[in-house]
């Protein structure tokens, strides 16, 4: 029953979104609503990013704003959400981009293609969830259940009627484009007895691989095709959780089932649809799968990657604990009577509160961030070792760091083992970025570099670090305006693991930010 009404309303929400595309939304909802293109890269249009006090400020119960944007060399799947604290658990839909007309895809296309959305479910409203543990301190109540398409599945008690099936004919090849629109939780997918061929990630086409599962994590696409090439039959496509943390987490399976349409059914007694086949899924913690999975992942072709870098940043990130002066306070539940935190460099995001980031900037209002955010963190230390507990406690504050028009940016993104060690996907809007590397441990800035990937890097808007390790992203800051970088992780996001990018105006109208629209809402 409450699946049902989800599901309706985010099928109501991608027909607003679908009409937002034509130019014409009107969003009426109870909560504040931002929606964010999880993806596109709004060229010189910050304006229609979304996430809220970064380029705009929240659309307020009762007024609308109209995302007026242009796609410009993108196509592939991409996903669209709620941007204001835990909306997007419901307020989710995926966007696809189809190539231009006649414009090959550098695969042979199936004729069918299957969005397959991954969420996450809470039996309680996810605002009160997130509410209680911004009250706390402690880490929010994992979820219930995860879904596919809307629906939990098999595994559930009381969804088996409204599992999602997926008619398929013989021989027939199918796409399905994976989302991981899950808050919290890196997934693992995988389908009964069939391989998977992976052809693109994050609208960027691979060089196609085959396997039997893979990992997703929030924020991520994932395009694989499927032949149906097994014994007539029923066959479960299932997701569940890849839990590289040492953290509490939603341990269920959801499952929608692969049909062929002829499959037998049984006869006699016990008449009725045979049962469906179950795949192998890796253990929760099986970083080796995840791992070997990612690393697999090539561009299509030879990617035009900056081989000179200018900005050479390397961020530390992972979670933190603050230290309470009354640790027996209900507003302080974390371990050991602290409220959890995270960071970057250090640095715990705080959100502005009396304007966006992207208004003060073009407004030229001061008060609102600073641009100090560090390149580097502001002590060297063993970040993967046993950190010493002086050095758990982030700062907290609004910081921007400023990037030149064009400049070439390399960023090193190091997980720390502060509180657990941990796959963060770290997302960057207003960008694609080339993943020219990663590993495990601490990043060696003398002896990595030489092994990264500059010819056929994956491009991706969502990469994880590897727990306990570093991966190393490389961009062209050639978008200007404020461009969030966090956690796709809402949990982490919401405890400060996030930053702004403030990429300045080339030269002339064509390099620099637009003027905003006239319904941008008010702060
Ligand atoms: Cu899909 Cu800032 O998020």
């Amino acid at each position: 029953m409450e699946s049902l009404q989800r599901l309706s309303f985010v099928s109501f929400i991608a027909l607003l979104a679908y009409f937002a595309f034509l130019a014409s939304a009107e969003l009426h909802v109870r909560e504040f609503v931002v929606s964010w293109l999880h993806g596109i890269r709004q060229l010189r249009n910050p304006w229609a990013d979304g996430p809220e006090y970064i380029t705009q400020c929240p659309i307020r119960p009762g007024q609308s704003y109209t995302y007026r944007f242009t796609i410009e060399d993108q196509e592939g799947t991409l996903w669209w959400h709620a941007h204001s604290r835990w909306l997007r658990a419901t307020v989710y839909g995926a966007l696809i981009i189809y190539p231009r007309l006649g414009s090959p895809y550098p695969f042979s296309m199936p004729k069918r293609d299957i969005p397959i959305l991954l969420g996450e479910w809470w039996d309680r409203n996810p605002m009160d969830v997130l509410r209680q543990a911004q009250f706390t301190g402690a880490a929010a109540n994992v979820s219930d259940a995860y879904t596919i398409n809307g629906q939990p599945g098999d595994l559930y008690r009381c969804s088996r009627a409204e599992t999602v099936r997926f008619p398929i004919f013989p021989g027939e090849t199918v796409q399905l484009r994976v989302i991981n629109a899950g808050l919290n939780q890196e997934l693992f997918f995988s389908v009964a007895n069939h391989q998977l061929t992976v052809v693109e990630t994050d609208s960027a086409y691979t060089k196609p691989f085959t396997t039997s599962v893979i990992m997703i994590g929030p924020g991520q696409t994932t395009n694989v095709l499927l032949t149906a090439n097994q014994r007539p039959g029923r066959y479960y496509m299932a997701a569940r959780a890849y839990n590289s943390a040492n953290a509490p987490f939603d341990n269920t399976t959801t499952t929608a089932i692969l049909e062929y349409v002829n499959a037998p059914t049984r006869r006699g007694r016990g008449r009725g649809q045979i049962a469906p086949v179950f795949p192998v899924l890796p253990g929760f913690n099986d970083t080796a799968t995840a791992t070997a999975f990612t690393n697999r992942l090539r561009y299509w072709k030879r990617a035009p990657v900056p081989l000179q870098v200018d900005e050479n940043l390397f961020f530390t990130v992972g979670l933190g604990l603050t230290n309470c002066s009354n640790p027996n306070s209900p507003r302080c539940q974390g371990p050991n009577g602290t409220r959890f935190a995270a960071s970057i460099n250090n640095q715990s995001f705080v959100l502005p509160r009396r304007n966006s980031i992207m208004q003060a900037y073009y407004q030229g209002m001061p008060g609102i961030f600073t641009t100090d955010f560090p390149p580097v963190p502001p002590v060297q230390f063993d970040y993967t070792g046993n950190v010493s507990r002086g050095l758990w406690q982030p700062v907290k504050g609004t910081k921007a760091y400023k990037l030149k028009y064009r400049a070439n940016v390399q960023i090193v993104l190091q997980d720390t083992s502060i509180v657990t060690t941990e796959n963060h996907p770290m997302h960057l809007h207003g960008y694609q970025f080339y993943v020219v590397g990663s590993g495990f441990g601490n990043f060696n800035p003398r002896t990595d570099p030489a092994r990264f990937n500059l010819y056929d890097p994956p491009e991706r808007n969502t990469v994880g670090t590897p727990p306990g390790g570093w991966v190393a992203i490389r961009f062209v800051a050639d978008n200007p305006g404020a461009w969030f970088m966090h956690c796709h992780i809402d949990s982490h996001l919401g405890w400060g693991l996030a930053m702004v990018f403030l990429v300045e105006n080339g030269r002339g109208q064509l390099q620099s930010v637009q003027a905003p629209p006239l319904d941008l809402p008010r702060c």
